[in-house]
This record gives C-alpha cells, sequence and structure tokens, in this order.
C-alpha cells in the first residue's frame, strides 16, 4: 500500500472547504506539530544557517504556512537568538491567512499558489513544512527549482517519512485524540503521498538541484540546502 506515493486527495485541498472547517482542522495540526517536536529541526537548521552564514538579519518565507505556527516558533526562536527576522506566509487557502494573523503571527501574509508569487519576491530562507506531500512529482520537481531560485541562503523542506509504523501510529493517535474529521481523514493520507529516501534523491536529480537529506525523529525528512 505504501510502495509508491500515493495520489488520493486530502480533504484539506478541496477549494470548497468552509472557514470553520479549515480552522479546526488547522487547530489540530498546531497540535500535530507540537507534539510530533516538528518546529525543532526546523529551528536546529536555521542555527546552522545562522552558523555558516553570519546573517543577523533574515528575511525568511513559509511555503504552505497553513495557521502560522511554525512562524510563530521561528520569531521566538529569532528573539533567543538576537536574529532580525522579517518573516512571511504563503498559503493559497484564504482561510489559512485569517486564522494566521488572528492567532498573532507576526508576518507579512501572501494569499496565493506559491506559482503565482510576484516574480520579483526573494527571501534569505524559504522553507516549509508538512507542504511538499501536497504536490505530485512534476509540481515538486518545479518547486525545488523554484525554492533554489528565491533563496539567497538556504531552503529547507520537513516533510514526512512514508513508512507503515507512522502511517499506523497516526492512525490510532488522531482517533484517540477525538481529531478533527478533516485531520483524521489527512493525518493518513498525507503520510501515504509523502516520501521515501529514493523518492528525494529522484525528484532532486529531476530537478536538477544539489541538497542534503537527513532522517530525522519522528519520522520526517529534512531536505534543504544552505549557501555559505
Ligand atoms: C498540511 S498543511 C501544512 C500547514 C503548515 N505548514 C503546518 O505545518 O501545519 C498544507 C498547506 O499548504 C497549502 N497549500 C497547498 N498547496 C498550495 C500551493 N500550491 N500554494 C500555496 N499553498 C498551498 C494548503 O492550503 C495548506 O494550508
Amino acid at each position: 500500500m505504501l510502495h509508491a506515493r500515493s495520489s488520493a486527495a486530502e480533504w484539506m485541498d478541496d477549494a470548497a472547504a468552509t472557514e470553520a472547517e479549515f480552522a479546526a482542522a488547522l487547530r489540530d495540526l498546531a497540535r500535530i506539530n507540537r507534539m510530533s517536536l516538528a518546529y525543532r529541526p526546523v529551528l536546529r537548521w536555521l542555527d546552522r544557517l545562522v552558523a555558516r552564514t553570519g546573517a543577523t538579519r533574515l528575511s525568511v518565507l513559509d511555503v504552505g504556512a497553513g495557521g502560522g505556527d511554525m512562524l510563530r516558533a521561528i520569531a521566538r526562536w529569532a528573539a533567543q537568538r538576537g536574529v532580525v527576522v522579517e518573516l512571511v506566509g504563503l498559503d493559497r487557502s484564504p482561510w489559512a491567512g485569517r486564522y494566521a494573523l488572528a492567532a498573532g503571527t507576526p508576518a507579512r501574509w501572501i494569499t496565493a499558489d506559491l506559482f503565482d508569487l510576484d516574480p520579483a519576491e526573494r527571501f534569505d530562507v524559504v522553507l516549509c513544512s508538512l507542504f511538499t506531500h501536497h504536490l505530485p512529482d512534476p509540481v515538486l520537481v518545479r518547486f525545488l527549482q523554484w525554492a533554489e531560485a528565491r533563496a539567497r541562503l538556504g531552503w529547507l523542506i520537513s516533510d514526512l517519512h512514508r513508512h507503515p509504523l507512522p502511517w499506523g501510529f497516526v492512525w490510532a493517535a488522531v482517533r484517540a485524540l477525538r481529531m478533527d474529521p478533516m485531520v483524521v481523514h489527512d493525518s493518513t493520507v498525507s503520510i501515504a503521498r509523502s516520501f521515501i529516501r529514493a523518492d528525494w534523491a529522484r525528484l532532486l536529480a529531476a530537478a536538477g538541484v544539489a541538497a542534503e537529506i537527513r532522517w530525522t525523529f519522528p519520522f520526517r525528512w529534512l531536505v534543504g540546502s544552505i549557501r555559505a
């Protein structure tokens, strides 16, 4: 069942989702992000980027930023490290920006499909979490080239590992925790749409983009590049 990337649709990608449905899913996604330690590897990668580039000011774009909780974690990280950040959230759902800004995300927000972003916009850092599995392979190849071209200092993808262990664990956990129906549906679909290392090697080769591929606990891939 998990031998290749699934193309099953996620409810979150249904443009007909109402604001209430989308907001409920974003609330539970933030719970999952906290419980699955989703911020930590991204913040450690930012530590490495700052150490290697010497940057003290960073513009950071979060693609598919959802409820903005990663950007809020980055704002806290920046305050602790004394790094001045200019944060930008991008999400094609109009409900994401409304939710993120109401939650106090200290970011400029762009509601658009990523490929419609103004071609002149570039950022020191382009990152995304739980986003790339939404894209089919040919679009993901284009996204890798897009990130490479948009990021001045580095880019990072954090996404799920397609493996029976997290699939089974997540299937049980979202039900035990009585999560929102959209999250219950999309969580295992997300894992089935996600990646093994060979997928990333193949996609990077197709994009002609060089990057480091790292596995991180619990069952995530970090794919990224720092220019220094
Ligand atoms: C699973 S959510 C992840 C949200 C957040 N990054 C997190 O980790 O909780 C994926 C998000 O990507 C957005 N998205 C999907 N395709 C997109 C596209 N082509 N351009 C911009 N946003 C997109 C969806 O609207 C959704 O909010």
